[in-house]
Parts: C-alpha cells; sequence; structure tokens
C-alpha cells in the first residue's frame, strides 16, 4: 500500500467488538473515528428510521436505499473531506454492511447493490476492510442479552447469511480484507488487528 491515508473499515456482527476495536485504531493512528450508519446529523435521523422498532413493513429497497443515502452524505461531509486533508479514516462499517445485510441477508442483488453504492460514494470505496469474525455461538449469546433492534430481531437464518456474506466477500479479496477472530481479550484482538495492518504498511 502506498503511504499516505487511508480508509479503513471495520465490519462484523453486531457485537463483536468491532466499535472497540475501530476506536482503539483510530486513537492509536490519529486516525478521524467515524461510523455508518449515523456519522452525520442527517444520517443520525436515518438511522433512527432504519433501527425503529416500531417499523414493521420497510420494503428492503426502501432499507437498502436509506443505508446508501446516510453513507452518501458520509463520504461527502466526513470521509472524503478527511482524506483530502491528508487524514486517515477508521470507519465502523461501510458500503460493505450493505451488501452483507441488504445483499447476502435480505438477498436483493449484490451487483445491484454495488452500482448504486458505487453511485451513492461517488466512487470512495474502503482501502481496506477489518472483518472480526467472531463465531457464531458467541454472537447468539451476545445478541441474548442486548435489546433488539430491527436487524438484531430479524432471526438466526438472516444473520447467518450475513456472516456467511461478510465471510465470502473476504475470502474473495485477502489482498483488501483483513480477517481477525474474535477469540481472546481486547487485546489480544488488537494486537492481532495492529500485526495484519504492519504486514499491509498501514497503521
Ligand atoms: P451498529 O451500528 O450498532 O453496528 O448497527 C448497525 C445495524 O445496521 C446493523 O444491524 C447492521 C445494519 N446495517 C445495514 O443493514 N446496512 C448498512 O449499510 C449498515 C451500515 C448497517
Amino acid at each position: 500500500m502506498t503511504p499516505g491515508p487511508t480508509y479503513i473499515a471495520f465490519e462484523g456482527a453486531e457485537g463483536c467488538g468491532k466499535s472497540t476495536q475501530a476506536e482503539r485504531l483510530a486513537t492509536r493512528t490519529h486516525a478521524l473515528l467515524t461510523r455508518e450508519t449515523g456519522g452525520t446529523d442527517i444520517g443520525a435521523r436515518l438511522r433512527s428510521i432504519l433501527h425503529d422498532t416500531s417499523i414493521a413493513d420497510m420494503s428492503t429497497r426502501a432499507e437498502a436505499l436509506i443505508a446508501a443515502a446516510d453513507r452518501a452524505q458520509h463520504i461527502d461531509q466526513v470521509v472524503r473531506p478527511a482524506l483530502t486533508a491528508g487524514r486517515s479514516v477508521v470507519s465502523d462499517r461501510s458500503v460493505y454492511s450493505t451488501l452483507a445485510y441488504q445483499g447476502y441477508g435480505r438477498q436483493l442483488d449484490v451487483g445491484m447493490l454495488r452500482d448504486v453504492n458505487d453511485w451513492a460514494t461517488d466512487g470512495l470505496w474502503p482501502d481496506l476492510v477489518v472483518f472480526i469474525d467472531t463465531p457464531d455461538d458467541v454472537i447468539a449469546e451476545r445478541m441474548a442479552r442486548r435489546h433488539l433492534d430491527r436487524f438484531e430481531a430479524a432471526g438466526r437464518e438472516f444473520h447467518n447469511r450475513v456472516i456467511d456474506g461478510f465471510r465470502t466477500m473476504a475470502a474473495a479479496d485477502p489482498d483488501q480484507w483483513v480477517t481477525v477472530a474474535a477469540v481472546g481479550s481486547i487485546d489480544e484482538v488488537a494486537a492481532q488487528i495492529e500485526a495484519a495492518l504492519t504486514v499491509r504498511g498501514v497503521g
């Protein structure tokens, strides 16, 4: 990887620890920490619609487009300006969450979602994706303890498809994707991430 600002996304299931690890990396590398959805004021409003458990009949295309709208605002207002100013960006979720959740999970066409999101991002995709791969039983146990939002309440099969989607994308592009097993302490997982990024000349 060439030196210069890097756009790194953290991906994985709910409760996998990616938010903690994204924060650790951003602090260590002085990168800008941000998130999708909800990384802007407009995004926060869109996020509250996406997560609202009182909405039972959201169309899956509407769901995908709301996530894409959040992303368009986030890229224009936060991500691209930071990179242009020479600052690296660490984002808790990215376009790859749409491919995993709305594509593999909700079973919308992944190629179409790539095209729509390529437009939404004006072609700005993460340079690197850190995928925190959590054992299935650990996810199930953690989710049982949380208040469930629209996505968390979507059921076991949906979440299995989402995780399989992340694993498929990671396996298809090992240069872009770093897979780290979420096994061990926060420090141990952070050390694995640091080692994997150092090999790639990042962080
Ligand atoms: P989190 O921000 O707490 O990780 O939760 C975000 C939820 O939104 C999670 O269930 C995944 C979902 N999501 C999508 O379905 N599509 C997307 O494009 C993004 C960014 C998130």
